[in-house]
């Protein structure tokens, strides 16, 4: 056979297969990313265990119009340039990868404005060949991602998910420990429309016991603070 160079969605596709195990992996990435634009406030969105919607909305930076295709596209990154960046990594995300991959195994919109633009814009890829529109839109200062019908164009990989209750939880866990670790950004988690998990930031000088409670239970935090 002759050798070609795969087409960009179906390489994306085949690199999404490191990156997206579960809706869970896709609440990772984008949880990161936007940790990673120094978010104060993430809201996610989850409509049936996250295969029918994963909606990722934060405060933080966001992308300039020029700057979304790219997003999209495989090995962009704005967290490193050089082989000395990547051996002092500061970011959570690194490969340029994340985006290009989930947009290949779903339909994903990213939709931005960062504070030096007055409007906002949207952008999805679409065709074999991932090619990036980008429309007007409206948005506050920060970024949301839309990933809906997750692994609908590979069907052997939509198979493997899990009932929506089971997929909601490794959603529910990931979000846990993410919030055990940064105290100091809110995170609010809703399923199917309803209001799940709250955890309001702690201000610099507050009580982080609230955040240990919100997340482990108030009878964890009574035995540990215990002396
Ligand atoms: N929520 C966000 N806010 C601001 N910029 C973002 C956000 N999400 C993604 N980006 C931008 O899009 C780029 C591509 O994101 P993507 O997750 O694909 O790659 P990465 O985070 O650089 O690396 P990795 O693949 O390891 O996650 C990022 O480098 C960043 O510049
Ligand atoms: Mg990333």
């Amino acid at each position: 056979m002759a050798i070609e160079i795969l087409p960009a969605r179906l390489a994306n596709q085949i690199a999404a297969g490191e990156v997206v195990e579960r809706p869970a992996s896709v609440v990772k990435e984008l949880v990161e990313n936007s940790i990673d634009a120094g978010a104060t406030r993430i809201d996610v969105d989850i409509e049936k265990g996250g295969s029918k919607l994963i909606r990722v909305r934060d405060n933080g930076v966001g992308i300039s119009k020029t700057d979304l295709q790219l997003a999209l596209s495989r090995h962009a990154t704005s967290k490193i340039h050089s082989l000395d960046d990547l051996e002092a990594i500061m970011s959570l995300g690194f490969r340029g990868e994340a985006l290009a991959s989930v947009s290949a195994v779903s339909r994903l919109t990213i939709t931005s404005r960062p504070a030096e633009q007055q409007e906002a814009w949207s952008a999805f890829a679409e065709g074999r060949d991932m090619v990036v529109s980008v429309k007007p839109a409206a948005h506050p200062v920060g970024c949301t991602v839309e990933v809906v019908d997750l692994f609908f164009n590979t069907p052997a990989r939509r198979k493997f998910l899990r009932t929506d209750k089971t997929e909601f939880s490794h959603i529910d866990e990931l979000l846990r420990r993410i919030a055990l670790s940064r105290f100091d950004i809110t995170i609010n988690l809703r399923h199917n429309g309803t209001q799940v998990r709250q955890y309001r930031r702690i201000p610099e000088r507050g009580d982080p016991l609230r955040r240990l409670k919100a997340v482990c239970g108030q009878k964890f935090v009574e035995s540990c603070a215990a002396d």
